[in-house]
């Protein structure tokens, strides 16, 4: 089957906590089957961009659409429904469910292909199935790294928002996971991360976004920005 390539697109987004603007006009776009890093700085407003565009936080401005349709200020529901799937910067497992359970949980929206995703996932990360009776607390970090990027791929999305996804890993389980996103890209999923490690992260991306207080400061291809000045001098440092 060759169905079109949909394409994720944010234009002009404005929006923060209460009174305060933390996003200063963003635009950002990735199509499926793309790894799109985001980088910058801490506080730079990473997070706040990803739970803009997931409808977590209600945009002052700007527009989201999902190929033709705007989906602006929907809810995470709704976001989910339409194609789109986060996982956030702290690991969101139910340390009590098990394995098998939690990924159950992922796809409490959907009403169909259920074994299917399970079996996909299963086929990504072997260990998750060795241990889908286990309750998740007992797994290691990485592996409840591995869960919780399995649940956000129940619900059979178009679009993963993955913030920050190797925090607290091993260099090993970087580069576990870094293969893992890899295939997750060969499903045809769009992969937007937001990544401290801006090298590994920009050697297996399509495209970059480097952002600086609210601001797009450069984007690029992920080799562009590998050899920027700019971006070696803000990011790179000793890695
Ligand atoms: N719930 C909140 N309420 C008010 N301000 C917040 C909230 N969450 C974040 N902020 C502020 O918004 C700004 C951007 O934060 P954000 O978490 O988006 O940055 P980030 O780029 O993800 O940083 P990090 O690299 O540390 O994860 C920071 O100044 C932060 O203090
Ligand atoms: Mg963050």
């Amino acid at each position: 089957m060759n169905k079109k390539k949909i394409t994720l697109k944010a234009e002009g987004l404005v929006g923060g906590y209460g009174g305060m603007n933390i996003l200063n006009s963003i635009d950002i776009e990735i199509t499926q089957g793309e790894i799109v890093s985001i980088i910058g700085p801490n506080g730079a407003g990473k997070t706040t961009l990803l739970k803009s565009i997931f409808g977590l936080i209600e945009l002052k401005k700007g527009n989201i659409f999902l190929g033709e349709v705007e989906v602006t200020n929907q809810s995470p529901q709704n976001m989910v429904m339409s194609g789109l799937s986060y996982v956030p910067q702290e690991r969101n497992i139910f340390p009590t469910l098990t394995v098998k359970e939690n990924l159950d949980m992922g796809a409490y929206l959907r009403e169909n292909n259920l074994k299917e995703s399970m079996e996909s996932i299963f086929s990504l990360y072997p260990v998750l199935n060795e241990k889908r009776n286990q309750a998740a607390g007992e797994l290691s970090g990485g592996q409840q790294q591995m869960l919780a990027i399995s649940r956000g791929l129940m619900s059979d999305p178009q679009f993963l928002l993955l913030d920050e996804p190797t925090a607290g890993l091993s260099p090993k389980l970087f580069d576990e996971t870094f293969d893992s996103i890899l295939k997750i890209k060969e499903l045809g999923i769009g992969i937007l991360i937001v990544e401290q490690n801006a090298k590994k992260s920009l050697k297996i991306s399509n495209r970059g976004y480097v952002l600086v207080a609210g601001e797009n400061r450069l984007t690029g291809t992920g080799e562009s920005l590998l050899i920027n000045k700019e971006v070696a001098n803000l990011f790179l440092g000793g890695q």
